[in-house]
């Protein structure tokens, strides 16, 4: 099948070479022209696990890199559109991307003679696509839906470091479609997926993304809080979370208590969300408190830091992993951001560390100091804080060091003053 990706990002990237990878023809458009001269020298624009080994493999034979839209879309059946749609001040998201690709995409369908189907994996609040998308669509190409074209709503459940292996492994596949939709085309792409394909109407497809990101965030917030009062307790929230985990109505995952949830989703999906909510005359106060808990969570460590010292203002403190989580240069969100700002309005010094995010971090905050080695930070500051679970970090040498470990990473804390943030 001949397939156009709009959108270069994390999840345009990991559907075009996963599906390149699975031998269908597929072409990869961004308006971005520098990470389009990237990809055609065989560069990735950031890191993801796997990715850049798929590259060189599939480009110029199942993956093509373009700047220009009307060559791929006339070629292509299916039309994926990932691009971001990203936060504005006010919560809501941010449509623009989605209503040039649309336009663009609307433009080019008017020379196009066969019927296409345009498959939404960018994540829209519900109705989106039916108020919106589809009418855009029809405008700017003189095309009518389901005559012309089709569109589908397809959202994408994969975890940033894991997304390669989330793509080929999926838990479930959710189709969003109108009632009469043809699934021919659609149906041959997901042969060769083993796992449940749910078919829903469009709006419960860009609910279900909402609600999936809203309730894992809801039990990253459910043991912060818990592991706050175990903290209060003297009692280890790991303990107790592995003891809830084995009822499996629970389960036992996302149930790590550390400095909160980071990353480019569960923030901007939760605003957006409470923001529909409103809109609706609806005041939804459990995704209110999952915000305000996380607001609070990577303070946390501030708290304990004032505690132990009388004297605070001459403290180096050593800021170990500035990325959301481990095994991704990304530090959209991330708890660390809340920490440094924190430290910086107490005039403390910083010493940061990570091995795979200091570019970008550097870019929002560059006067503070940066390693290139942990150990190194470790011996220059007063204070460490481990902000994120790289397994590098876990065989240091903290010997005399006060250490506050906000992910459980330390296993041998003989000879550190040691300091977990729930435990
Ligand atoms: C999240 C969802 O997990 C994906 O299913 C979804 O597709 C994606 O958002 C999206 O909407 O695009 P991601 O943001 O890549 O994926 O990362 P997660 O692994 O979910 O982690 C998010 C944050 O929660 C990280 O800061 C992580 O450290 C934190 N976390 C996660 C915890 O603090 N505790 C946990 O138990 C799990």
């Amino acid at each position: 099948m001949n397939i156009t990706v709009v959108g270069a990002g994390y999840v345009g990237l990991t559907t075009a070479l996963g599906y390149a990878n699975l031998k269908h023809k597929v072409f990869c458009y961004d308006n971005d022209l520098e990470k389009i001269k990237l990809l055609k020298k065989g560069k990735l624009p950031f890191f993801e696990k796997g990715l850049q080994e798929l590259l060189p493999l599939n480009l110029n034979k199942n993956f093509v890199a373009t700047d220009t839209l009307i060559d791929s879309l006339d070629k292509s059946s299916m039309i994926f559109i990932c691009v971001g749609t990203p936060s504005l001040n006010n919560g809501k998201i941010d449509l623009e991307y989605i209503f040039q690709s649309c336009k663009e995409i609307g433009m080019n369908l008017k020379s196009c003679k066969d019927y296409k189907t345009i498959v939404i994996k960018s994540t829209v609040i519900p109705k989106t696509t039916e108020e919106l998308i589809i009418p855009i669509i029809e405008k700017y190409s003189s095309k009518k839906i389901q005559i012309d074209f089709d569109v589908k709503v397809i959202p994408e459940f994969f975890q940033e470091g894991n997304a390669l292996h989330n793509f080929f492994n999926p838990d479930r596949i959710i189709i969003g479609q109108i009632n009469s939709s043809n699934n021919l085309l659609i149906d041959e792409l997901y042969s060769s997926f083993t796992c449940p394909v749910l078919k829903v109407s469009l709006a419960t497809a860009e609910m279900i993304k909402y609600s999936s990101n809203a309730f894992l965030s809801c039990k990253i917030s459910f043991i912060n809080e818990i592991g706050n009062i175990c903290k209060l307790l003297g009692l280890d929230v790991y303990e107790v979370a592995n003891g809830m985990g084995y009822d499996p109505r629970i389960g036992p995952y996302f149930l790590n208590a550390g400095p909160g949830f980071g990353g480019s989703c569960f923030t901007k999906d939760l605003q957006a969300l409470i923001k529909k909510a409103e809109s609706l005359d609806y005041t939804p106060l459990l995704l209110q408190s999952i915000l305000e808990v996380n607001n609070n969570q990577p303070l946390k460590v501030i708290n304990l830091i004032k505690k132990k010292f009388n004297k605070i203002d001459s403290l180096k403190i050593g800021v170990l992993g500035l990325s959301f989580k481990e095994g991704t240069d990304d530090v959209r969100e991330s708890p660390a951001i809340y920490i440094i700002k924190e430290l910086i309005n107490l005039n403390l010094i910083i010493h940061a560390y990570d091995p795979m995010a200091l570019p970008n971090m550097k870019k929002k905050f560059p006067n503070i100091k940066y390693f290139e080695n942990p150990q190194e930070l470790i011996n220059n500051s007063d204070v460490i804080l481990i902000v994120t679970a790289w397994p590098q970090f876990k065989n240091l040498n903290y010997i005399g060091k006060y250490v506050i470990d906000t992910r459980k990473v330390i296993d041998n804390k003989k000879g550190v003053d040691y300091e977990g943030l729930c435990w």
